[in-house]
C-alpha cells in the first residue's frame, strides 16, 4: 500500500495526526485541544503520513534551544510520534522518521532530541542515548540530612498569577549552564506549567510554587503536590515534588530541606531528577530513596559539523572522527574536531563511531570508553579514547527535566 508524508494542513488533519499516538494514551482529540498543541507546535512542524488520502501517521517537532556543553543550541524536540495500529510494520515510521529529518536538516537545526515511550525504535535513524534520570520514593522516617545544615535563604508562597514574572527568569539562568535543558517560551510557562487543570493532577491537589530568596533575590523555586491519602487510621499521604531548583548549591539545598521536612505525609515522591542529585549526599539514608535509574533523553545530530562547533570543550587538544550515517549520509566521513571547531579532514581518524555513539557523547553525559566497551565506538588509534573523554568531559552530567 502506498502512502505519502506531507506536514499537516489544517486542524483537523492536525487530529488526526495526533491521534496516531494520542489514541495509545487515551487521549481525545476536541478541537479546543488540538488547538492548543497547534499554538505550541505550529501545523507546519507535525507530519502526517497518508494512506488512501487517510491520514495514519503522525511525527511533531517543538521549536526550541537546548542547552550543551557552553553553548545553545536551535534543537528539534520530536515528539508525539505514532502509526495507527491498522498501518503498524509497513515503513511508515521510516518514512515519518525520514521527512522529519530532512525538514530538521533543512531548517538548519543541528540537533534533535526526544524522550522514547518505547527505548528501542530510534537508534535505526541515528538517535543515542544521552541522558539519564531517576525517580525516588523516600519514606518520611529517612528525611533527615547527614549534616545540619542553618538555611541562607527564606522562602515564600507564589500565587499562580506570579508566577510567570518570577519563575522564567530564574530557570534560564540556571538552564543556562545545564546541558540537556531547553528553553521554556511564554505559552510554555502559561499552558504547561502554570496553568493546572484537574485532570493533570493525577489525584493530587494543585501545585503549590515556593519562591526562594537570598538578599531579596529569587535564586530557586520548588513546585509541588499534596496527595492525602489514609489507611487504618494513618496517613499514607504522598509530597510530590515536581521541580526543585535553584541557582547555587545552597538554594538547592535548601529548598530540598523544606520539601523533606513538611509534616504530614508518609513518603516523598519525584521523578525525572538528575542522576548525580545532591540528596545522595545530603541525607542520613540515601539507600532509602529507593533511586530508580533510567533512560531520559536520546540526542541526533543532525549536521555533525554544526553541532560539534556549537559546544565547548574542556581541553584544546585535536580529534579526528570517521562516523558513520545510514540514515543522514551527508553527516559520513571524517571530521577534524580543532580549536573547537568541525571541519572536513582527510586525517587519519582517531576514533571510528556510528553517529548514534557521537549523539550518546555529545552532551558530555556518556563516556567514549563506555561507548567503546559497548561495542559503539572503535579506537583507531591509540589512546584516542581517553582523550576523547578528555575533551568532552563537562562538570556537569547533562539532564533534561521534563518529557516533552
Ligand atoms: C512504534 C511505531 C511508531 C512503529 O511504527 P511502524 O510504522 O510500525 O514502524 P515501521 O514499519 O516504519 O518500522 C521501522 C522499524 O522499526 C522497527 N520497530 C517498529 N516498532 C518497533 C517497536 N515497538 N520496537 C522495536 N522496533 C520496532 C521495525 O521493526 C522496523 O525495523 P527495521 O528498520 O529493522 O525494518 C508504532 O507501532 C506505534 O505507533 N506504536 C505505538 C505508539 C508508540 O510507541 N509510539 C512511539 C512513541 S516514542
Amino acid at each position: 500500500m502506498a502512502f505519502d508524508v506531507r506536514p499537516v494542513r489544517n486542524l483537523e488533519e492536525f487530529g488526526a495526526a495526533f491521534l496516531a499516538i494520542g489514541q495509545y494514551f487515551g487521549a481525545t482529540t476536541e478541537e479546543d485541544r488540538m488547538q492548543r498543541w497547534v499554538d505550541q507546535l505550529g501545523l507546519d512542524r507535525m507530519h502526517a503520513a497518508l494512506s488512501d488520502g487517510a491520514i495514519v501517521g503522525g511525527a511533531a517537532a517543538f521549536t526550541f534551544n537546548m542547552t550543551v556543553p557552553g553553548g545553545d543550541l536551535p534543537t528539534a524536540g520530536i515528539s508525539v510520534v505514532g502509526v495507527y495500529p491498522t498501518h503498524r510494520r509497513r515503513g511508515i515510521l521510516r518514512s515519518l522518521m525520514r521527512a522529519q529529518l530532512d525538514d530538521v536538516h533543512e531548517r538548519g537545526e543541528p540537533m534533535a532530541a526526544l524522550w522514547a515511550s518505547e527505548e528501542p525504535i530510534y537508534g535505526r535513524f541515528g538517535y543515542g542515548l544521552a541522558g539519564f534520570c531517576g525517580e525516588i520514593a523516600l519514606p518520611h522516617e529517612y528525611t533527615a540530612f547527614a549534616q545540619t545544615i542553618e538555611p541562607t535563604g527564606t522562602l515564600r508562597f507564589l500565587e499562580p498569577d506570579e508566577v510567570l514574572e518570577a519563575i522564567p527568569p530564574v530557570f534560564e539562568r540556571i538552564r543556562a549552564d545545564w546541558p540537556g535543558m531547553f528553553s521554556r517560551n511564554r505559552l510554555w510557562w502559561e499552558r504547561r506549567e502554570i496553568e493546572d487543570p484537574e485532570d493533570r493532577r493525577d489525584g493530587a491537589g494543585p501545585k503549590r510554587w515556593i519562591a526562594y530568596e537570598q538578599d531579596g533575590s529569587i535564586e530557586g523555586f520548588a513546585i509541588y503536590r499534596h496527595k492525602p491519602g489514609w489507611e487504618h487510621g494513618s496517613t499514607v499521604a504522598e509530597l510530590r515534588v515536581l521541580e526543585a531548583l535553584g541557582i547555587g548549591a545552597e538554594a538547592v539545598r535548601d529548598l530540598w530541606a523544606f520539601l523533606l521536612a513538611i509534616d504530614w505525609k508518609a513518603t516523598v515522591k519525584a521523578w525525572l531528577l538528575p542522576p548525580d542529585h545532591p540528596l545522595f549526599l545530603l541525607l542520613a539514608s540515601p539507600r532509602r530513596l529507593r533511586f530508580r535509574l533510567g533512560d531520559s533523553l536520546w540526542v541526533r545530530l543532525v549536521d555533525v559539523g554544526a553541532a560539534l562547533s556549537a559546544r565547548r570543550y574542556s581541553s584544546d587538544d585535536s580529534l579526528v572522527l570517521d562516523v558513520t550515517d545510514d540514515f543522514c549520509p551527508w553527516n559520513a566521513g571524517l571530521w577534524k574536531l580543532e580549536g573547537g571547531t568541525a571541519a572536513r579532514t582527510k586525517d587519519d581518524p582517531d576514533l571510528r563511531l556510528p553517529v548514534q555513539s557521537l549523539g550518546s557523547a555529545f552532551l558530555g553525559g556518556v563516556q567514549f570508553a563506555a561507548l567503546a566497551r559497548a561495542g559503539r565506538v572503535e579506537e583507531v588509534r591509540e589512546g584516542a579514547l581517553a582523550r576523547a573523554d578528555g575533551l568532552f568531559r563537562w562538570d556537569r552530567l547533562p539532564w533534561c527535566p521534563q518529557i516533552f
